[in-house]
């Protein structure tokens, strides 16, 4: 079925991309973004920047880039801005996560050395193995949050932007459930009063950008954006958010075989899951509280994709169990194992085994290019709130109270690419593919 377009305001000027953290990820992805402008590099893992999407029947032969369908913000246009709670420069930053050859960090040095963190909002005790002198003080989580919006408009108006999107890549924060205060925005504005130790870091960010108008998206797994409070307020002020935690590296494959496995009906007794990570992620993971945020988003991506409610016999007894452990010498590089113990036709038993030795911020950097791009998108599209086409990007997608998340890469894709379709008027692609045959 086709509809009319939406109205999309172009993207005119510069966009800011803030980035909160300007570790591995971060710097990883802006390093890429220069090089990539200076023609050093390609965007590979970039959807906005190298796929195309279907258009109309197959027979009609219409396959555009994304990027030329739906009007982005090119990457030319994209300025930098971050907090961290070290001072040091993206290119000193980058140097110490040890993701990119020197070589390369040294043709981007200028530019890199241009990007200053801002003092960040910080809270050791819900990140315990690190610790920095580039914080702000301020009297309370008012105070504080005035401070974020501060830097938030001093920015775009130094800089003469046009639009600006805020990413959380900073650590993860220490588990915490959604609670009373995160249940409305009433509830969360009394806490921010009471100064209430519920309220997180991640949390005043994403309410200093929702209030400044700015879309935010969390890709890491701490709540930040994900509470029914700051969605609601999202919606309320016509922002667009998503979140949270990127689906890189061991997840990502997760969410391709598990849908593959239970679309052939074949059962699975066990799914172990165990990886050795050497970088300042893995180190902050290493304390049990911030690696429970990690487990449980990334525990429950097998649940929802392999349906053991409506499955019992293949999926009701399933032993699924999740590891990361802290191993210096292989730094970003991190190598994941899993082993699946399935079993098919009369209960059969079978083994599937997978070494991914992946690099996890080349496989994140791409990632959050797309959401500044879409995001920002979404914003100049009208959307507001939970953006759950986003899906595609994230271990625990967000997504609207009463529905389950989507976790299924191929479906995630569907239901990404027909947003773009619906923006744009196109058909909507069914896959039903009946007219050919009619
Ligand atoms: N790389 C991946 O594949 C991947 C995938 C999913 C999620 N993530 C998440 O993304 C986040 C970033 O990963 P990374 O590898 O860049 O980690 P990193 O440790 O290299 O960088 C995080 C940075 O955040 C800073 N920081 C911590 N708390 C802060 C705060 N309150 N305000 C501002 N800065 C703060 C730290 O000083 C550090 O420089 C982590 O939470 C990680 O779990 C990464």
């Amino acid at each position: 079925m086709r509809h009319p377009a939406i109205h999309i305001a172009p993207p005119r000027g510069r966009l800011g991309v803030m980035l909160v953290g300007l570790g591995a990820v971060s710097t990883t992805f802006v390093a890429g973004v220069y090089a990539i402008r200076k023609g050093l590099a390609q965007p590979y893992g970039s959807l906005t920047q190298m796929s195309t999407i279907r258009l109309g029947k197959r027979t009609e032969h219409r396959s555009p880039l994304i990027r030329e369908f739906v009007p982005l913000a090119c990457i030319e246009d994209l300025e930098f801005g971050a907090w961290d709670i070290y001072p040091e420069d993206a290119h000193r930053a980058a140097v110490q996560a040890g993701v990119l050859d020197a070589a390369l960090l040294e043709r981007l040095r200028e530019d890199l050395e241009a990007l200053r963190p801002w003092p960040a909002v910080f809270d050791p005790t819900l990140v315990t193995r690190i610790d920095g002198p580039n914080v702000k003080r301020g009297e309370g989580k008012r105070q504080l949050i005035e401070q974020l919006r501060s830097d938030m408009r001093g920015f775009i108006r130094a800089r003469r932007l046009d639009r600006a999107v805020v990413i959380w890549c900073a650590s993860t924060e220490a588990y915490r459930e959604p609670g009373p205060a995160h249940a409305s925005i009433a509830a969360f504005e009394k806490a921010l009063d009471a100064n209430d130790s519920s309220i997180t870091p991640s949390m005043l960010y994403a309410y200093a950008a929702i209030m400044e108008g700015i879309p935010f998206a969390n890709a890491a797994p701490n709540l930040g954006v994900d509470t029914p409070a700051l969605a609601e307020l999202a919606g309320e002020r016509h922002v667009p958010v998503a979140g949270k935690d990127l689906k890189t590296g061991q997840t990502l494959l997760k969410t391709i075989i598990a849908p593959g496995l239970k679309s052939r009906m074949l059962g699975v007794r066990g799914w172990y899951s165990t990886n050795i990570l050497g970088n300042r992620d893995g180190e902050v993971l290493d304390d049990p509280a911030c690696f429970r945020t990690k487990e449980v988003s990334k525990k429950g991506v097998l649940d929802y994709l392999l349906q053991p409610d409506l499955y019992p016999a293949l999926y009701g007894d399933l032993c699924h169990r999740v590891q990361i452990n802290y191993y210096p010498p292989r730094g970003d590089n991190k190598e994941g194992w899993d082993n699946i113990d399935l079993f098919g036709w009369l209960g059969y038993p079978m083994q599937l085994k997978i070494n991914f030795l992946c690099r996890d911020s080349i496989l994140a950097a791409p990632l959050v290019l797309d959401l500044a791009l879409f995001l920002d998108l979404a914003q100049r599209a009208g959307r507001s709130g939970i953006q759950e086409w986003l899906s595609f990007y994230f271990k625990s997608p967000m997504h609207a109270p009463g529905l389950y998340p989507e976790h299924d890469l191929s479906i995630q894709l569907k239901k990404l690419k027909n947003t773009l379709r619906h923006l744009r008027g196109e058909e909507l692609v069914t896959h039903l593919g009946a007219e050919y045959y009619d």
